[in-house]
């Protein structure tokens, strides 16, 4: 039974590959039989030997030995030029087959949810993305093509074996089965040992990474030595794990040797023997030889040639695995073309979250029914204790995440309900850590509604306050800000978001402690743009400086998950609970005169 297990999860392997191989079919097919001919012509060779000895060598006819070289060396240059096409083709195909792959792959990992995000780090979805895809692609078909040279030449050289005695055939074919038991060893050892090389060179490809955007802190808390001691801790065991495949894996091709030389050494001990007796002549004898060594050699490539087919067929494995994951995106795009989803196009009545529950891990849950109304146009204010839920809060929106009790509803209707693309596009959403692309400010702006006109830009480089440090930028606009904004300061890159936010143009506004890195000049000027972003838009805004949410229409004050309070300012103020007490711890620490500073905005 085990062997049957073992034919049908090659067999899955090659089904699940099938799809990508389908487009280049013919390509393929026109690959594997210029693949035939490679092989097969060796077995000319060794076939051409008989005649050779016994025409030559024992009855002396000269004339046979003047053609006899131009036919070798002519064979072996038509051999040469199906080499290179069906290299050309196969390469062809391989690399196209890895491109589709990868194309696949990159669009897949776009429509992962948010969480697939905080679960697997950069390293892990570098290589089971990049690189799994080139080893299952091009190890597949590469190793096609040689298995298939292999069997090419195979058959025609047993072809020649049986032509020249079938007994000796025997002798030489009952050998080859001691090799199928040690296959089937070796392909259970690779797939476990590629598991765990998986998982340590995800975390050298990390390292690079953190290296590359965290070289700052590592150089001021002289990190050098704890980073090099994380290296060598994952290189040493990609080291090891190395080896120990060689280890496991490549004894293969020597124990193929030792049993190809058995088998050698059999058929000279028999066929002397009847060469002797007159059962064979000698001609024949020397041909059989030569096809059996022939026979042998592919045989005993073979072996590293199963390796890479078994780690493609595992790379392919894990990249199914990857096309399994139903997706929040997925589902809705399966949903989109069963029955249009309506857009969300403007708010005509409120935002209302009702009874909303949410974890990101089961055992722990971070919101704990949290139920207000926005009504259309009001702006809501999230205030509380770090750790709260605010972020939290404001993700589930644009469905970051999925609640996982309670809903939320926009006129009525559950989030859900509305096509996807349509709420996200609803939504100009600042975060609290921003993200910016490595590409110039422009861009980076832009990229929020390409379409925008020039006054339009130029109204959001306003409203973020960047006028000013954009002109006197010698590129302006196209500077190149580099890697996650890294040539730019904390409020500058914070700006840029705002303005992204601006030229949206949404009718929600999400601004998650959107002004806390301004200074108080650009503060001011930032909040009275948003002043006017925020009319006739519904806004959520989250807030440390509690200064900046006075005028809200309602404040929500978020502890533990849980809304504490919730009124105007002046209804919270005269409570004297949460929110008051909230106040004037911030407004103490702010400085000597507190009644001013927070009354300014
Ligand atoms: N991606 C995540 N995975 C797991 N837990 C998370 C994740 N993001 C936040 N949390 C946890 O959820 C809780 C609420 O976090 P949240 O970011 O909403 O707080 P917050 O009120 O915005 O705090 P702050 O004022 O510091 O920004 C915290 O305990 C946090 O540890
Ligand atoms: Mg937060």
């Amino acid at each position: 039974m085990p062997d049957f297990r073992k034919k049908s999860e090659f067999l899955d392997a090659y089904s699940k590959f099938y799809p990508f191989l389908r487009p280049y079919l013919a390509m393929a097919v026109l690959g594997l039989l210029l693949t035939a001919p490679v092989g097969a012509l060796d077995a000319v060779i060794a076939w051409f030997l008989k005649p050779f000895m016994d025409n030559l060598m024992v009855e002396r006819q000269e004339e046979f030995s003047r053609w006899v070289p131009f036919i070798i060396v002519g064979f072996t240059i038509i051999q040469g030029v199906f080499i290179y096409l069906s290299a050309w083709v196969n390469g062809y195909v391989g690399n196209r087959i890895t491109l589709d792959l990868r194309r696949k792959l990159f669009a897949k990992l776009l429509r992962m949810d948010t969480g697939y995000f905080d679960a697997n780090d950069s390293g892990t979805i570098l290589f089971r993305y990049f690189n799994d895809a080139e080893q299952a692609a091009t190890g597949l078909i590469s190793n096609i093509k040689l298995f298939l040279t292999k069997f090419f030449s195979s058959v025609a050289l047993v072809g020649v074996l049986i032509w020249n005695s079938w007994h000796l055939t025997i002798i030489a074919l009952a050998v080859m089965l001691f090799i199928i038991l040690p296959m089937s060893i070796v392909r259970k050892k690779i797939k476990k040992i590629m598991k765990k090389t998986m998982v340590l060179s995800s975390a050298i490809l990390n390292l690079y990474g953190e290296v590359a955007s965290g070289n700052r802190v590592i150089k001021s808390y002289n990190l050098n030595r704890h980073m090099m001691d994380s290296f060598e801790e994952a290189a040493q065991g990609s080291f090891k794990m190395s080896m120990k495949m060689i280890r496991d894996t490549n004894w293969l091709s020597p124990f193929m040797h030792i049993v190809a030389s058995v088998g050698v050494a059999l058929v000279i001990a028999c066929g002397g023997y009847m060469i002797v007796n007159g059962i064979i002549t000698s001609g024949t004898f020397v041909s059989f030889l030569a096809a059996l060594i022939m026979l042998y050699t592919p045989l005993k490539s073979i072996g590293n040639n199963y390796i890479q087919v078994q780690q493609s067929i595992v790379a392919l494995g894990r990249i199914y695995e990857i096309f399994e994951v139903q997706t929040v995106t997925d589902a809705e795009e399966l949903q989109e073309q069963s029955a249009r989803k309506p857009e969300l196009r403007e708010i005509r009545d409120a935002i209302e979250f009702r009874e909303v529950h949410f974890a990101y891990n089961p055992e722990n849950e971070v919101l704990r029914g949290v139920s207000f109304r926005a009504p259309k146009s009001s702006s809501v204010a999230l205030v509380g204790n770090s750790g709260g839920g605010k972020s939290t809060i404001v993700s589930l929106l644009p469905r970051l995440y999925e609640v996982t009790g309670g809903q939320i509803l926009i006129d009525g209707r559950d989030i859900r309900e509305y096509s996807l693309t349509s709420l996200r596009d609803s939504i100009a959403y600042v975060f609290q850590d921003n993200f910016l692309f490595n590409t110039t400010i422009e861009e980076n702006i832009r990229i929020a509604r390409p379409e925008a006109s020039d006054a339009e830009m130029r109204a959001a480089l306003e409203g973020a306050c960047l006028t000013e440090f954009i002109d006197a930028l010698p590129d302006g606009l196209s500077t190149e800000i580099g890697e996650h904004g890294t040539r730019l300061s904390g409020g500058q890159r914070q700006r840029i978001a705002i303005a992204r936010a601006f030229i949206k143009n949404a009718p929600i506004v999400i601004l998650d402690e959107a002004t806390s890195a301004l200074d108080n000049k650009a503060e001011k000027i930032v909040q009275e743009a948003l002043a006017n972003l925020m009319k006739n838009r519904t806004v959520f805004i989250i807030a440390h400086r509690l200064s900046t949410i006075e005028n809200s229409s309602r404040i929500l004050v978020i502890n533990d998950g849980r809304i504490a309070e919730e009124g105007t300012h002046e209804e919270l103020m005269a409570r004297k609970g949460a929110y008051f007490s909230l106040h004037n711890v911030k407004a103490a620490a702010a400085g000597p005169a507190p009644e001013n500073a927070t009354a300014e905005v």
